[in-house]
């Protein structure tokens, strides 16, 4: 058995953010709850999605609360700030922290008054509040500004509790945004670092989710296609960033990242990833660059055929190699590859994490961030330990076969 949730209405193009207002009206709301990263409002993006609800009438309150790596402090104040605002409509804008503060803010605004968004989190086990009924929760348009995590079509959001140092996940099938306007043109001027990094997020997500012990033919197609709009645009969105349909293809990408990722789920790469964010914040987009080699690398004997698909896929040879290991070795070195050309850190010391993290890290990899579960070769907290000191030196470079 296996459960597909694909994402709710998507509009796709550049100027589709435009139609926020009309959008907003057909989904039932008079009031929108702007959940916006404050960056984002300094780069002049908050203008567009404004004068679009002015157009159409929609009243709006702008919260520029939004943190890295979004915690339960901010979303129980923008929570209590939301229902203050007598808002009936949440819009989310800006990169995966703004959208997941509003899937989060969206999920608390549903239930009672009081409730801090850390009942909710999964690994509660147990213990966790149910979600709120669909009807309880307000309708959410998802804006992104990034090509990335994908957001806006997954049913949950990854929070951060600072004082455990925990990632940990809140969501419901009902939680996928009702609506995500997907505008290459807000993507025109994100800096070139934070294009590679989010870049490189989206494809850990479709070959996580293809190569996952809960994968599901279905979904393989979509998810080589993913990998390849990547191996072709993602350079040129980093390196010439004004190049239009190299943006659009990396929103295209990331959205079927989301899905696979929803279907699919993750591996052992977002549970190395995860520690290195709440432990010495690394961005998100920049933990996965320095973790996936490493895990593709140690995950390959257990699913030659899946990585060698992938690596057709993203950087395809006119004579592959001659054997299926070699060419599942492919992918590794072709990530490798384009890691190093949009120009993102290769080591773990390039962050200014040292050996000492390690075994934390580790443990906490292990014991509170279950991606690894699905991952294709089974891990132990050894296997994650050594992962993490693979990636504290500079790579070698590697043959290819
Ligand atoms: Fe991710």
């Amino acid at each position: 058995m296996h459960t597909y949730l694909f994402p709710g209405r998507v509009r796709i193009g550049p100027g589709v953010v435009a139609t926020a207002g009309e959008q907003a009206i057909a989904l039932g709301g008079r009031h929108a709850f702007i959940v916006a990263d404050p960056g984002i409002v300094a780069a002049g993006l908050l203008d567009p999605v404004t004068q679009a609800l002015q157009r159409a009438g929609v009243a709006f309150t702008v919260d520029q609360g939004v943190v890295p790596n979004p915690d339960t402090e901010s979303v129980d104040r923008m929570t209590a700030a939301y229902r203050a605002s007598g808002a009936d409509l949440i819009i989310g804008l800006g990169g995966g922290s703004a959208l997941d503060t509003a899937k989060a803010v969206r999920l608390a605004a549903g239930g009672p008054d009081g409730v801090s968004i850390w009942d909710y989190a999964y690994l509660r086990g147990d213990d966790a509040r149910p979600a709120p009924p669909r009807a309880a929760c307000p309708p959410l348009i998802a804006i992104p500004t990034t090509a990335g995590t994908g957001a806006e079509a997954t049913p949950w959001a990854v929070l951060t509790h600072r004082q455990r140092r925990h990632k940990y996940g809140v969501g419901a099938d009902h939680l996928i945004p009702d609506l995500a306007l997907l505008d290459p043109e807000l993507t025109l001027g994100l800096p070139a670092w934070l294009t590679a990094a989010t870049g490189i997020d989206a494809l850990s997500h479709l070959i996580e989710a293809y190569v996952s012990t809960r994968r599901h033919p279905l979904l393989d197609p979509l998810i080589r296609h993913g990998v390849a709009l990547i191996g072709r645009h993602l350079r040129s969105a980093v390196l010439r960033g004004d190049d239009l349909p190299a943006r659009q293809a990396m929103m295209e990408a990331a959205l079927l990242g989301g899905i696979a990722i929803t279907a699919n789920w993750l591996g052992a790469c977002h549970s190395l990833a995860h520690q290195l964010s709440s432990f010495a914040d690394v961005h998100h987009g920049v933990a996965i660059a320095l973790m996936l080699p490493h895990q593709m690398a140690f995950s390959l004997p257990a699913a030659l055929e899946r990585y060698a698909e992938i690596g057709e896929a993203l950087a395809p040879r006119r004579r592959p190699a001659a054997t299926l290991r070699g060419r599942a070795e492919h992918a590794v070195t072709a990530v490798r590859e384009l890691i190093a050309d949009i120009g993102l850190p290769t080591h773990l010391g390039a962050v200014g994490v040292g050996a000492d993290l390690i075994p934390a890290m580790a443990a906490s990899a292990y014991e509170n961030d279950l991606n690894w579960t699905t991952n294709p070769r089974r891990v132990t907290q050894a296997d994650l330990l050594r992962m993490y000191e693979q990636a504290l030196d500079a790579p070698k470079a590697v043959k290819e076969t």
